[in-house]
């Protein structure tokens, strides 16, 4: 189902940059142009990326450090042992 009409962007495709770290609808528009040309449908980008489309999304809201947000665990524990 297309989200923008303007660019032909549709919902599956707004997951997709979410997953590969667009939270925000300005994110989206800079990764897809969505949003970027009538505006109608950048209410509707925000509504799927406030379900949780965002994996990161629930990581900015408890404000951790962007540090936080990139790190992997295997890279933390040997940055640990080094
Ligand atoms: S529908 Fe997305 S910019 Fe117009």
């Amino acid at each position: 189902m297309y989200v923008c009409s303007c660019f032909g962007i549709t919902e599956q495709q707004v997951k997709e940059h979410a997953d590969a770290g667009a939270c925000t609808p300005r994110q989206i528009a800079s990764a897809s142009k969505a949003g970027t040309d009538c505006g109608s449908c950048v209410r509707s980008i925000q509504a799927l990326l406030g379900r949780g489309t965002c994996p990161r999304r629930e990581l900015l809201e408890q404000g951790k450090p962007a540090a936080a947000l990139t790190a992997t665990p295997e890279l933390t524990e040997a940055a640990q042992a080094a």
